[in-house]
């Protein structure tokens, strides 16, 4: 399985996702500092990847803490969850780690036999928990989504939805390899992804190191092969899924989604339900992460754009929830009206 991030007594260490495909190298976070460091730098990203990154954050914050009483705990576990909450605004699933390992820490503080060390130890169970829960979900939207893919044909993927971006098998692509697990010829084509190039690194490095056919395509190619019927399903990870079933996405993904309509191909979107966000109406209200314009005018240290040009780079976008022909997740598949599709989900879930 690629080890994407692992909780060791050291710390947390990640593949170095920045350095994929041409190096295959390890960081070692020994702080929660420089767990929140790894994410606002992108050596580990992908929505729920980062969710159970900041978890692990956390759980290593209080293993690391000096703090002498509970109370003292406290406090740095208010400054701990803050720091690795300020480290990226899009992916939802970022905020539901956070706010599960402090609902957990503020559970067992109130106890009257509470110890840090019991403490320190049922926040890391917690963490491995949610690492576990990732795979586990990821398998179930495999299993859900692997006969909406065609049995053969070309299957279109944008940016990095797979083992990469999350524990292990991945989103999308955990949809993907379960289709070809159960036989399906699939011919993924793996958009660049610019400017961050997750799809031509990360998506094509990972899907060959399982043998899965893969090409990969500049993100200004996508309208000619749908026309020449070369592409007969989208799928597609996401960072937040507001309420009313609106999915953000990295950036070039509604291009995808229009162009699909376009030419009557099926676009899926494959999330845990970490990534619904149901506090969120719409799609429109979902902070979009703007990132340092370097990452457009330079690739690889060397600089493509004439000095002082201004540049944009949203990291995401969003996709409104008319474009998208079905949302699959671990608790099965949604299709619209998605209002009361994920509020029935939700419900049925909580009921038990
Ligand atoms: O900026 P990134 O690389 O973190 O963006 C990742 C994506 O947009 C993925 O498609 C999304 O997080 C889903 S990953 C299962």
């Amino acid at each position: 399985m690629i080890p994407t991030l692992e909780w060791t007594s050291e710390g947390v260490r990640f593949l170095d996702q920045t350095k994929l495909p041409l190096e295959e190298t390890y960081v070692l976070a020994t702080s929660y500092q420089q767990v929140a460091d790894v994410i606002t730098t992108m050596v580990v990203r992908g929505a729920p990847a980062i969710g159970v990154a900041a978890a692990m954050g956390v759980a290593l914050g209080v293993t690391r803490s000096q703090a002498a009483t509970i109370g003292d705990l406290s406090t740095e576990v208010r400054q701990i969850c803050q720091v690795l909450a300020a480290t990226r605004p899009t992916a939802v699933n970022l905020f539901w780690a956070i706010s599960r390992m402090e609902e957990l820490f503020y559970t067992l503080e109130r106890k009257p036999d509470a110890t840090i060390d019991g403490i320190r130890a049922a926040m890391i169970a917690e963490a491995l928990k949610m690492y576990d829960q990732d795979i586990a979900a990821c398998r179930s939207m495999g299993a859900h989504g692997a006969s909406l893919l065609p049995k053969e044909g070309g299957v279109l993927t944008h940016c990095n939805a797979g083992a990469l971006a999350t524990c292990g098998y991945g989103t999308a692509l955990g949809v993907i390899r379960s289709a070809v697990e159960q036989g399906s010829k699939i011919q993924v084509f793996a958009d660049e992804t610019r400017p961050f190039l997750q799809g031509a690194r990360l998506t094509a490095w990972e899907l060959m190191h399982d043998g899965i056919p893969t090409k990969v395509i500049c993100d200004n190619m996508v309208a000619s092969l749908m026309r020449r019927g070369k592409i007969q399903a989208v799928i597609v990870g996401a960072d937040r899924i507001a309420a009313n079933g609106d999915v953000a996405n990295k950036i070039g993904t509604y291009g995808v989604a229009i162009l699909a309509k376009e030419h009557g191909v099926p676009f899926y979107v494959a999330a845990p339900w970490s990534t619904i966000d149901l506090e969120t109406a719409h799609g429109d209200d979902i902070p979009i992460e703007e990132r340092a314009a370097v990452e457009v005018t330079h690739h690889a240290g060397k600089q493509l754009t004439p000095d002082g040009v201004g540049v944009e780079n949203p990291a995401f976008d969003v996709t409104p929830a008319k474009y998208v022909t079905a949302i699959i997740t671990e608790r099965g598949v949604l299709r619209a009206p998605y209002t009361e599709a994920l509020q029935s989900l939700e419900t049925a879930a909580v009921n038990g």
